[in-house]
């Protein structure tokens, strides 16, 4: 029996590797720059932290989490998203007491039992960032810089901003109601789905994709005519900065986001290159989710980005991205006497940062040097019975073909390949 990968979940294979690497190098970079701290949370919460965090009616908590019993019988889930993880570990080692507005990002593993689809798998990877501790609409367009800058810096194109702003919980609770009055008479002509979640979360309806429920929710109510005066001026000012930082956005009245924790603003990132699953990232301002998990009142906001969504899109390029530089050098070992002194420079000389192989299949000389040749080492050198009596070989520059003869040690190697 050949066993498989778990449904949803795939090898990150060494051949697409490169353009992780670039991905990830490029948004640690870019935290440098903005000043965000990494944080790695682990992978296994309490389920109580994502129902509460997140919301049970959501269909993320309802139906998408991986959770089990340990083996003392306490619920336990793979992190579905990693904002609520953050939270908890801000308040679990008080992060706050050192300095109030704690900027913090993670990249890593998240697991939902979603139906695998191009752009959607039960294990993806998120990048995030979390700014936790300020009000300030300047922090909100941070964040939405960040998410501009990593697309433009990427050289990523057909991208729109979607934003929106849902309001305090007060706003929420109206804005609900006002939903709840306009679906009712058109309850009927919906799909099965939606009149469910009109009892159970009447702002889940706005993201269904069904064409029979499109067309009441086209002309549904938007949020921002229900937001309370301070909602309203923060959601002024968040335009009006990003206005000023030149950051493109459309307005989508019906962006309501999948999870409960959202207030005020809210947006995605969507590119039009990803097909059905098109957004690249989401986030949105979450004021209340610190108190709502056994915090101080803390207003906070970030986004998260799919990585194998932004690889996605960058595969479209068609560049390779090669993570392995050429190789310093091959070391080529003439018969089994030679091997001890192969092996031994090899470890000298990759200990003084020369990158280099060597045989391990008893491949013929000719092989050998085929595959120095396939690797593209920049330097070959033959070790046999003669160079081990000689005390001395020849290293050979495969660029220009010209060889040299020099002492068989790590030293005479490392000053003839001049690192
Ligand atoms: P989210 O919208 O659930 O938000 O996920 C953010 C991003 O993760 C999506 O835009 C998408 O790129 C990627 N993603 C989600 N599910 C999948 C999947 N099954 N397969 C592949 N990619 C996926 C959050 O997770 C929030 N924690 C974001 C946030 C941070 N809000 C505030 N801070």
């Amino acid at each position: 029996m050949r066993y498989r990968s778990v449904r949803g979940m795939h090898d990150i294979l060494p051949a697409v590797i490169g353009r992780w690497k670039v991905v990830e190098e490029k948004i640690k970079e870019l935290m440098i720059r903005y000043r965000y701290h990494e944080i790695r949370p682990p992978l296994l919460e309490y389920t109580e932290l994502f129902k509460r965090g997140i919301g049970e009616d959501s269909d993320l908590v309802g139906k998408e989490m991986y959770t089990f019993p340990d083996k003392r019988g306490r619920s336990l889930t793979l992190r579905p998203e990693a904002t609520a993880s953050v939270i908890r570990a801000y308040l679990e080692h008080g992060i706050y007491a050192t300095e109030p507005l704690q900027k913090l990002y993670y990249l890593g593993p998240m697991f939902r039992y979603e139906k695998p689809q191009k752009g959607r798998s039960r294990q993806f990877h998120q990048y995030g960032v979390e700014a936790i501790g300020s009000i300030d609409p300047a922090l909100d367009v941070e964040v939405i810089d960040i998410a501009w800058a990593l697309m433009e810096e990427l050289g990523l194109s057909g991208l729109s901003l979607r934003l929106n702003s849902i309001g305090c919980q007060a706003d929420h609770k109206q804005y609900r109601q006002e939903l709840k009055d306009y679906f009712a008479t058109r309850l009927e002509s919906m799909c099965e789905k939606c009149q469910q979640r009109y009892r159970t979360n009447p702002l889940r309806m706005l993201d269904c994709k069904e064409e029979q429920c499109q067309v009441h929710i086209q002309s549904a109510p938007a949020s921002v005519d229900h937001l309370c005066f301070d909602c309203s001026r923060h959601f002024d000012r968040v335009r009006d900065y990003l206005a000023q930082l030149n950051l493109a956005y459309v307005i989508d009245p019906h962006l309501v986001r999948g999870l409960d924790y959202y207030t005020r603003t809210v947006f995605e990132l969507i590119s039009s290159h990803l097909g059905a699953q098109d957004s690249l990232l989401g986030g949105g301002r979450y004021d209340d989710l610190v108190e709502l998990v056994g915090g101080p009142s803390t207003p906070a906001v970030g986004f998260a980005g799919g990585m194998e969504r932004l690889i996605l899109v960058l595969q479209e390029r068609k560049e390779r991205v090669d993570v392995m530089a050429r190789p310093d050098l091959f070391i080529a070992a003439l018969g089994d006497e030679s091997r001890p002194l192969v092996i031994s420079l090899a470890q000298r000389l990759r200990r003084k940062d020369i990158s280099l192989d060597i045989d391990y299949r008893s491949r013929s000389l000719r092989k050998q040097m085929g595959y120095a040749n396939q690797i593209k080492a920049q330097h070959l050198i033959v070790i046999g019975p003669d160079e081990i009596a000689a005390g001395t070989g020849r290293i050979k520059d495969m660029d220009s073909g010209q060889e040299r003869k020099i002492p068989l040690t790590a030293e005479g190697i490392q000053n003839a390949i001049g690192k």
